[in-house]
């Protein structure tokens, strides 16, 4: 097979490369080479290994494979020395078991944009990957998260696909997962799926079909972003167990004041809180060390100093920056003066 390949390339040649007037009866060989040809598409040269003719290895970085933005539609043979697989943007719809199998050093694998479905992707294509830790699987056409994944994951993104369903296992043992992108999904719930994501500090699962906060949420989040679900209440004292978060989106869900229990957000350490396009009647309860308060697009009817501080003196202020207030049912005139004393760090309030 490989000899005939490299018969029908020669013949393609141009004449003076293959002519066997030159010194080195070879030199037509080299020439292909150098181009990324012969035996098939896998070439052994002598710049840093063999590399797929439809991809790029740099030299100088020959454990990267640049197969990036090329039209392809099926996986390429990866060599087992590559550590950095870049195959973005292509239609690649298949991933089968064979795929990956030489090439179980991968630390980083970018899939994102192609047309990967659940059904094409192999049981076992990742299980070997024991040192992987990111995968981008974002812009594809899963209904699941892939099965097997390595346990070494540190960054997983599994965005913009159709994922409805999450089992307990899928994320079992990540115990150094960072980051986890599952927004723009059509998740109606997490169950345990979260539950031991020791090392989670970036959750987000922002535009899927959640009625609720997502049980067993890790208790290192930093951020968590569950904006544009149908979520219509958070559960009592839910952000009391995280010592280090800091930002919450919950933008665009179905919140009333009866979902939200009394003291839910006076906790410290938060920064942001973005409740804005919901359905609040009034400004919850907010910690004085809150800095960004967005509830634009609600129904409120009332501004309510003792939101934000309890006693207003020379010392008890809010550490509010940023405090949207408008498409709400209340006026400029709606803000009291004594504001002013509380709200001394606010740059702009808009009512
Ligand atoms: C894996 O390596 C073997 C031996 O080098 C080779 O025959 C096979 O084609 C490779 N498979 C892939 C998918 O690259
Ligand atoms: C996505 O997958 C479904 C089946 O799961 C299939 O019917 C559909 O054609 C796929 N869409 C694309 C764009 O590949
Ligand atoms: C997590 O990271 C540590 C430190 O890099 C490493 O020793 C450990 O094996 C990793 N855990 C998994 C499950 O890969
Ligand atoms: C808000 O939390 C602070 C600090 O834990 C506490 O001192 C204060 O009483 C709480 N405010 C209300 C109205 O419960
Ligand atoms: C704020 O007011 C409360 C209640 O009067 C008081 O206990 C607390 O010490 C005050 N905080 C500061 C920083 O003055």
């Amino acid at each position: 097979m490989s000899g005939l390949c490299v018969f029908l390339l020669a013949c393609v040649l141009p004449l003076s490369l293959a002519s066997p007037d030159r010194q080195d009866p070879f030199l037509w060989l080299s020439a292909l080479r150098g181009r990324g040809y012969v035996e098939g598409s896998l070439l052994a040269d002598t710049t840093g290994g063999e590399c797929p003719a439809e991809c790029d290895c740099p030299p100088s970085f020959p454990i990267a494979m640049y197969c990036d933005g090329r039209g392809l539609t099926a996986m390429p043979n990866v060599p087992s020395r590559m550590k950095y697989l870049y195959l973005q943007h292509n239609e690649i719809s298949a991933m089968p078991d064979s795929a990956l199998a030489n090439a179980t050093n991968l630390v980083w694998v970018m899939m994102h944009h192609n047309a990967l479905s659940t059904d094409k992707i192999g049981k076992r294509v990742f299980a070997k990957l024991q040192g992987l830790e990111r995968l981008y699987l974002q812009h594809n056409n899963l209904t699941r998260v892939p099965p097997n994944l390595p346990r070494s994951l540190r960054d997983l993104r599994l965005n913009n696909n159709n994922i409805n369903k999450i089992t307990p296992a899928a994320l079992n043992g990540m115990d150094n997962l960072t980051i986890l992108y599952l927004h723009d999904n059509a998740l109606t719930e997490m169950g345990m799926s979260l539950r031991g994501l020791n090392s989670l500090t970036l959750l987000d699962v922002s535009g899927n079909k959640l009625k609720k906060v997502p049980d067993s949420l890790p208790e290192r989040l930093h951020q968590l972003y569950l904006e544009s679900n149908a979520i219509s209440a958070v559960p009592e004292g839910f952000l009391s167990k995280f010592s280090q978060l800091q930002y919450i989106r919950m933008a665009h869900n179905q919140l009333t004041d009866n979902g939200i229990p009394p003291n839910t957000f006076n906790v410290s350490g938060l920064v942001e809180l973005d409740l804005s396009f919901n359905q609040l009647e009034r400004i919850p309860l907010v910690s004085q060390t809150l800095e960004h308060l967005y509830l634009q697009a609600n129904h409120i009817k009332e501004f309510t100093l003792g939101s934000f501080c309890g006693v207003v003196d020379v010392m008890n202020f809010s550490k509010l920056r940023t405090l949207r207030l408008e498409g709400n049912e209340i006026t400029p005139g709606d803000v009291p003066s004594e504001s002013a004393l509380c709200l001394r760090l606010a740059n702009s309030i808009d009512v």
